[in-house]
This record gives C-alpha cells, sequence and structure tokens, in this order.
C-alpha cells in the first residue's frame, strides 16, 4: 500500500499510521545496498542508502530494524514507534536538562543511571574532539559539574594520548550516582553540593566541564558561568559547555531540543543560551567552538590549542 509514493507522501501516510495507533509499519523498498553494474542504485522515495531511512525513522519517532534483504534489488524494513519520553526529562520549556524535580531527579538507576552516553557515537565521537580541543596539561586540575556517575571523567581516559595525573574535582547534588563516580575514579574527589554554591577553597582550575547542569532550573547559568570565569579559571583555562541537544526515548537519544512531548525540535532552546556564553566568553577573551550531536558542545580557551 506505502509503495511508489515520493517522499512527502511516504512519511504523511506513514505518520498517519502511528497516529491511529499502528504498532508497527512494514515497508518494501529498493535495498540501497543492491547496486547495479553501473554502480547506481535503484530509485526509491529515499536518498542517502540506509541514512536516509534511519534519518525518517527518527522524524517520525520511530526506530529502524534491521533491513532484511529480499532478493532481486528489494529490501523489507521495519519502523517501529519508540516509547514515550524518558520521565527525567524537565518539564514545559527546557531543553532537557532537568528541571525542579529534586536532587535525586537522575539517581534513578533504571532511569538516567542506565544510561551510557559514552556508549552512544553521538555522544561519545564529539565529546572527545571537544576535549582535545580543551585539553588539560598533564598534572593539570579540572573541574567537572554535574558530573554524576563520571562519565565526563571517563572519557579523559578514551582520549588517543590520555592526559596524565590530572587532579579531578566532580561536583553533583544526587547522593548515588556520586558515590558511584567515587568508587569508579577513587583518584579523584566528589563533592555532594550544588554547583550555585561553589566554595571559593576550590581554587582555580585548567579546565571546568558542565555538561547537561547549566539549563537545570534551579541553576542561574549566567551567574554561574560569570563566577567560573572570575573565581575557578586559571589565566590559561579551557570551558567545555554542554547543552542537551535530544531526548531521551526509552534509552535511545533522539536528536534535537524540544519542549516536552512536542514533535518538532526547537533549537532556538539552546542556541540563545549557548550565543549567550559564548559572547560572555569573547568578552573574556576566549575563542570558542560549537560544535555536538546530542549534546551541543561549546569549547572555550585563551591562547594557543590544539585543533
Ligand atoms: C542530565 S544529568 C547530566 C550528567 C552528565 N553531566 C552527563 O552529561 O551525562 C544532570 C546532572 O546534573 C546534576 N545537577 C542538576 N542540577 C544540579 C545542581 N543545581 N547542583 C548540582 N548538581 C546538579 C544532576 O544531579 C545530574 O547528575
Amino acid at each position: 500500500m506505502l509503495t511508489g509514493l515520493g517522499l512527502a507522501e511516504l512519511a504523511r501516510r506513514l505518520r498517519a499510521a502511528f497516529t491511529e495507533g499502528a504498532t508497527a509499519v512494514e515497508l518494501e523498498v529498493p535495498d540501497p545496498d543492491a547496486v547495479d553494474a553501473g554502480g547506481a542504485t535503484a530509485a526509491g522515495p529515499v536518498a542517502g542508502r540506509w541514512r536516509g531511512w534511519f534519518d525518517l525513522a527518527e522524524a517520525l519517532g520511530c526506530r529502524l530494524e534491521a533491513p532484511r534483504p529480499l532478493g532481486g534489488g528489494r529490501a523489507a524494513l521495519r519502523l517501529v514507534p519508540l516509547p514515550p519520553e524518558a520521565d527525567w526529562h524537565g518539564g514545559a520549556a527546557t531543553a532537557g536538562a532537568g528541571d525542579a524535580g529534586g536532587s535525586e531527579r537522575y539517581a534513578d538507576p533504571e532511569g538516567f543511571g542506565a544510561v551510557r552516553k559514552l556508549d552512544h557515537p553521538g555522544f561519545l565521537l564529539p565529546l572527545l574532539e571537544a576535549l582535545e580541543r580543551v585539553r588539560p596539561p598533564d598534572g593539570g586540575r579540572v573541574l567537572v559539574l554535574g558530573c554524576h556517575r563520571g562519565d565526563e571523567v571517563a572519557a579523559f581516559g578514551l582520549l588517543d594520548r590520555p592526559p596524565v595525573g590530572l587532579d579531578v574535582v566532580g561536583v553533583d547534588h544526587a547522593e548515588s550516582p556520586l558515590a558511584e563516580a567515587a568508587r569508579r575514579f577513587p583518584t579523584a574527589r566528589f563533592l555532594r553540593r550544588d554547583v550555585a554554591d561553589l566554595p571559593s577553597e576550590l581554587g582555580r582550575f585548567d579546565l571546568v566541564v558542565a555538561i547537561a547542569v547549566l539549563q537545570s532550573p534551579a541553576v542561574d547559568d549566567r551567574a554561574l558561568l560569570r563566577r567560573l570565569v572570575q573565581a575557578h579559571l586559571t589565566p590559561a583555562a579551557a570551558l567545555l559547555l554542554g547543552l542537551p541537544n535530544g531526548r531521551f526515548r526509552g534509552h535511545e537519544p533522539v536528536w534535537g531540543a524540544r519542549t516536552r512531548n512536542y514533535r518538532e525540535p526547537d533549537l532556538s532552546l539552546v542556541v540563545r543560551d549557548l550565543a549567550a556564553y559564548r559572547r560572555y566568553l569573547h568578552q573574556h577573551g576566549f575563542r570558542a567552538h560549537v560544535g555536538g550531536r546530542y549534546d551541543l558542545l561549546l569549547s572555550a580557551w585563551r591562547g594557543a590549542r590544539p585543533g
């Protein structure tokens, strides 16, 4: 029933099927891996080989099951709707960093505690690129805000040449993830406290990392950034700030910051804040780069940096 349609009409029909409650839709499509003697694939509704079908699935809020080649240049696809947004996400106008749900919002081991960002290429690879850009010196001091179970600390060990002898301080207000971080990284120091209330005795750092924490409603992100620059950075220090640009449905990230349960992403939820951080950092002599996929990552540094 859905063969021979152009992409826009196919997307419309699929969306209608899922709105009416379909639990899966199967399609038979030209197999993009089957190329003719000239190297061309059969024409179909979707360009870009399987990438296009992944993009369509994502736009429809579905996952794409492993395609089955049918022979004769055809393949079978199955699109299955993703579960609803994970309940740790914030309410109405947040981009996904969390809201006033208390310090244990992210502590549920079956909830955010089961997310393994470092196993997702869309989180890990941009994070490693950003960490290379803001790489701390061997023996340098690193402050990780909203460190949860310490994944950002783990990421340093995944760099091509991990920096050695880092003095890492992690801060989070959630008790159990912090305890897990302390078990994973016994040489680091972890403090249970509000990021808005950093003690001056913490001193200055060569790198501050704050991913998916600045937009928590209880945090005044602009005031925190000012405080970091004024009180917690060495003159040559760097910053890595990340804002969530997606939502988890089940344990699958779906690209694009959005208001809760809205179909369309609205990147103004992150762009506005990133632009403000970047402007402030420029005024204080930093150069900045913005990259990332499911987290948008602003790296900022003063002086010469690799990459
Ligand atoms: C979405 S999780 C991000 C964790 C980690 N940075 C990552 O990107 O995977 C947000 C983390 O920030 C912590 N957090 C949120 N608001 C905080 C606050 N005001 N003070 C300290 N920690 C906070 C939460 O407990 C949680 O561990």
